[in-house]
């Protein structure tokens, strides 16, 4: 039964104690943590194919129903991240409940949130550059923009900006942070101008028909649109980093979410009030409209919003994935180089490194397209383990002191798995191969590596290293109080 063993809550305390992560994030950093992942792809790009092809102007209760998920979801994780504020998330919370190997199997889900997820976007960056740059009369080389299964050789730009997030990731969470707030400043902005010159144009005689595909159109359109909210539980993952995880954490994590569900809601009204929702399918919906209305400066403003917008989007990917390899490399579950802390930078910066480069080569030389579905369905299973797990934890461990009590635990945490698992079944067959697959290759893995070398086992070097991080903080305690 070792496979189903949990970590003890008293491990994890001693984590957040020895950890060597700087704490420097307030509530206001982690609402605009939460904007930057959360605004991206989904409300510039999928919502017009969505409305097209899928909802009709029924997208609007698509984005509902998709943020009515994740707010169930929202409240469980604000339960955990005040409670056990350590980095790595979904993953950490299923360690203290449903044991070892699932915990691992969510780790590796996140995978797919985080490194699939930014390289996804980062593709999609590359794509906006690419159009800004054309209208500009600039002209790059199909062989430079699009990977070799692509008809080009290396998608650079999306490379690039990999590299460069990754650059401002080692130099500190605090510079991230403060580039973080500008460039959710300039996307809000962009999404207000939006809202602001296409409001007075909506004809409600466009939301007619308003289930041109009847109920089935929004449940499928509900499964594309739910990448518009990934992202929010990408906040917990900084909760070792945030000075009072207790408090901010729920402020931050439930704020960035009510606010982008309103704006989420506004932009489709007015998206599908403005045009009829078939003239929406294309990849620049926003700008469309915009240009429609006479606006030409539209696509340079929406453009540039984009750019900002999914920037923030792969700097939060690529922080919770660093964190959440650095939580599995402190448990044993992965090598010991992945969760050391660089001295000058209080960042983990190799591990941080080793994720730029894997999903710089995905976002440059992989044919996105095919896998981008998959950050959905690594999501919505650390999402239903975590649902899972808040519930058992309440049961486990009574005594635990939550800062933040979700209300009405057990109906809010199960309709959050229903919903969720409705939203799952409803992914492509492909998606569910690819996922089959990619689950087969972590069990192996686990089975291989982890379950020998996890924390939980005794003789293990990640053991004795925990006793030694241990046994270091109690000392300097005692200095300390010399
Ligand atoms: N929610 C993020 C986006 O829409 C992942 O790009």
């Amino acid at each position: 039964m070792q496979i189903l063993r949990t970590k003890p809550i008293a491990a994890f305390q001693q984590d957040i104690a020895t950890s060597g992560l700087k704490k420097s994030l307030g509530a206001l950093d982690i609402t605009l943590l939460g904007l930057g992942i959360i605004i991206g792809t989904g409300i510039f790009v999928l919502t017009g194919v969505v409305a097209a092809e899928y909802s009709g102007p029924g997208i609007m209760l698509s984005f509902v129903l998709a943020g009515i998920t994740c707010a169930f979801v929202a409240m469980a994780y604000s339960e955990l991240a005040a409670a056990l504020p350590v980095a790595g998330s979904g993953y950490t919370y299923t360690y203290s409940t449903l044991g070892e190997i699932v915990a691992w199997l969510v780790g590796w889900g996140l995978v797919l949130e985080y490194s699939v997820g930014s390289a996804t976007v980062a593709v999609g960056w590359s794509a906006y550059l690419n159009g800004l740059l054309k209208s500009a009369g600039i002209y790059l080389p199909q062989a430079l923009t699009a990977g070799p299964m692509e008809g080009g050789t290396v998608n650079l730009p999306a490379m690039l900006i990999v590299w460069f997030i990754t650059g401002l990731l080692v130099r500190g969470i605090q510079e991230s942070a403060r580039v973080n707030k500008i460039l959710v400043f300039v996307k809000v902005t962009a999404i207000f101008l939006f809202l602001f010159f296409a409001a007075p144009s909506i004809d409600p005689a466009n939301w007619q028909p308003f289930l041109p595909y009847g109920w089935h159109g929004v449940s499928a359109g509900t499964a594309i649109i739910f990448f518009s909210y990934i992202g929010f539980d990408c906040i917990a993952t900084a909760a070792e980093e945030t000075k009072n995880p207790n408090r901010d954490m729920p402020i931050g994590i439930i704020s960035s979410l009510t606010i982008c569900t309103l704006l989420y809601m506004a932009v489709s009204a007015a998206l599908t009030g403005v045009v009829p929702y078939t003239e929406l399918n294309n990849a620049e919906p926003v700008a469309y409209v915009l240009r429609h209305l006479g606006y030409s400066f539209g696509s340079a403003l929406v453009g540039t919003g984009a750019l900002c917008g999914l920037s923030t989007v792969i700097l939060v990917f690529l922080y919770a994935q660093s964190r959440a390899f650095f939580a599995m490399s402190r448990d044993g579950l992965l090598p010991e180089l992945f969760s050391k802390v660089h001295p000058k930078y209080n960042t983990p910066v190799e591990i941080t490194l080793i994720v730029g480069t894997l999903v710089s080569l995905m976002a440059g030389f992989t044919p996105i397209d095919i896998i981008a579905e998959m950050t959905s369905a690594g999501t919505l299973f650390a999402f239903i383990c975590s649902l899972a797990g808040v519930m058992m934890l309440r049961k486990k461990h009574p005594e635990l002191k939550r800062p933040f009590k979700c209300p009405a635990l057990y109906p809010m945490a199960t309709l959050g798995l229903i919903f969720c698992a409705y939203i799952f079944s409803n992914l492509s067959a492909h998606t569910f191969e690819l996922f089959g697959t990619w689950l087969t290759i972590g069990l192996i893995i686990y089975f291989a590596y982890g379950r020998l070398h996890s924390a939980l086992r005794p003789g293990s070097r990640a053991h004795a290293a925990h006793a030694a991080r241990v046994a270091a903080a109690e000392q300097r305690a005692a200095t300390e109080a010399e």
